[in-house]
């Protein structure tokens, strides 16, 4: 990866395409209006027990002190009974038997405009695909994607801000960088970036805008489509290239197959981890103690980012279908029904974490859903977490004296479905 590739992403930053895009995001996503739904789930807990049988409404800010994420409307099948899975446990039952609860769903809700992608596959399929896609997320591939392409990327948009003193740590840093190193880890032509950054943005408008994300899809195809001819023919060293050439038991990828792979990336990879880096830095400048205890100790660095996740996880639920009856933690579930998997109430479970609604560093290490679990756990995780490292560290290394602008009103995380600050206005001693 050269050095022109990452000025090409940062001047991309600057685009007028890209700075209106977090406006655009924020719009789309309506997600100002739910600021704590974890009494929700609590309430919902208690009442019902581990699952509990809902209208899906109540899970989009329509229900109990949830008021409304705007804009947000209800997948295809989802307008009947939903079962939402609330304990640790009741959720990782259902992850672990990928036959019994089937991620097929997906088709109708992200199909139209992902196409067809290794989240809506079961069991053998899925397996077969993850296989031959995971040979471009290895260790090796992330460590040169921190060296060359992460931390470029994240001190190139410090660079623009650390003199100042101030700074929206949201719009300047965590939004902008992962779009940047999705599209640096794919090997777009930094003419593509401005388009890229867009038409990512539209793409995951897709619960408030389905037409304007299928389009997007298709825009993005073409830009995919193009780079990956290329790559066919003359391989280089990015993510395109890999897949292009990987190669399991004599099969290979199709072009459409890497199309829908690379669409899923924007969302999965991009918008997920600007929000739980916003989230973990929020959750330390709202605890300055425990800010200053992982600056002074970096060997805390990685719980820390536990327990951002597992505080307040990006994407709180996802779905699967009982494909025949089934029973969990003593409910029964009828062949067909939608189970919802409530992510962030696993993460809250009072049976498995002690004080769950509040941030501690220094909890108890346990393993949380924020990533999932089973055969779809985030083929990312280890990308995503080595980004929330690279991007604490130079936050840490590079803004002294940073704390949570005290001009600044009411800085919160928000949302029903996806949760994050909107902004993080802080201050730091500058450079
Ligand atoms: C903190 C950041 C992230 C979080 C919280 C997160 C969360 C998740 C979750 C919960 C799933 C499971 C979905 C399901 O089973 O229904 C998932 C799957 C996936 N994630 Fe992530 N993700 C993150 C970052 C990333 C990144 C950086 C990438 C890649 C660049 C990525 C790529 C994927 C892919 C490809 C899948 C589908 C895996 C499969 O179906 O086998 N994610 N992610």
């Amino acid at each position: 990866m050269s050095e022109d590739l990452v000025s090409g992403l940062l001047a991309a930053q600057d685009a007028a395409e890209g700075q209106a895009s977090f406006d655009a995001f924020n719009r789309a996503h309506g997600m100002g209006a739910v600021r704590d739904p974890y009494p929700i789930f609590d309430a919902l807990r208690a009442a019902q027990g581990p699952v509990a049988r809902i209208q899906p409404a109540l899970f989009l800010g329509g229900g109990a002190g949830g008021g409304s994420d705007s804009g947000m409307k209800l997948p295809p099948g989802m307008d009947g009974d939903v079962y939402v899975a609330l304990s640790h446990e009741a959720v990782s039952r259902v992850l672990r038997d990928a036959e019994l609860f089937s991620s097929a769903g997906y088709a109708n809700t992200m199909g139209p405009v992902m196409g067809r992608t290794i989240l809506e596959m079961d069991p053998p399929e899925h397996g077969r695909h993850r296989d031959l896609i995971q040979k471009a997320f290895t260790k090796k591939a992330i460590e040169v994607w921190e060296r060359e392409l992460i931390a470029p990327v994240v001190n190139g948009l410090i660079d623009r801000f650390a003199a100042r003193g101030h700074a929206d740590l949201v719009r300047e840093l965590t939004f902008p960088f992962p779009v940047a190193v999705i599209a640096g880890m794919m090997g777009l032509p930094a003419s593509d970036f401005p388009a890229f950054h867009r038409l990512a943005v539209e793409l995951i408008s897709v619960t408030s805008d389905f037409e304007g994300a299928v389009r997007a899809g298709q825009g993005l195809q073409e830009i995919f489509a193009r780079v990956l001819a290329e790559r066919r023919a003359s391989p280089r060293d990015d993510l395109v290239s890999v897949l292009a050439h990987a190669e399991l038991d004599g099969t290979r990828l199709t072009d459409d197959e890497i199309h829908s792979f690379l669409r899923l990336l924007a969302p999965a990879g991009a918008e997920t981890t600007y929000r739980s880096s916003s989230n973990l830095i929020f959750g330390l400048l709202s605890h300055p103690d425990q800010l200053e205890a992982v600056r002074a100790d970096r060997s805390l660095v990685p719980d820390a980012i536990q327990e951002g996740l597992r505080w307040e996880c990006p994407l709180l639920g996802i779905l699967r279908t009982a494909t025949r009856d089934a029973e969990v933690c003593g409910v029964a579930i009828p062949a067909g029904s939608p189970v919802s998997l409530h992510l962030g109430a696993a993460n809250h479970d009072p049976e498995r974490w002690e004080r769950p609604h509040e941030f501690d560093v220094f909890r108890e290490k346990k393993a949380n859903m924020a990533f999932a679990f089973g055969p779809h756990r985030c083929l990312g995780m280890h990308l995503a977490k080595c980004e929330s490292e690279v991007v604490l560290n130079a936050v840490l290394d590079r803004l002294p004296g940073l704390r949570l602008d005290p001009a600044a009103e009411d800085v919160h995380v928000t949302g029903m479905v996806f949760r994050a600050p909107l902004a993080l206005p802080v201050i730091f001693d500058p450079a």
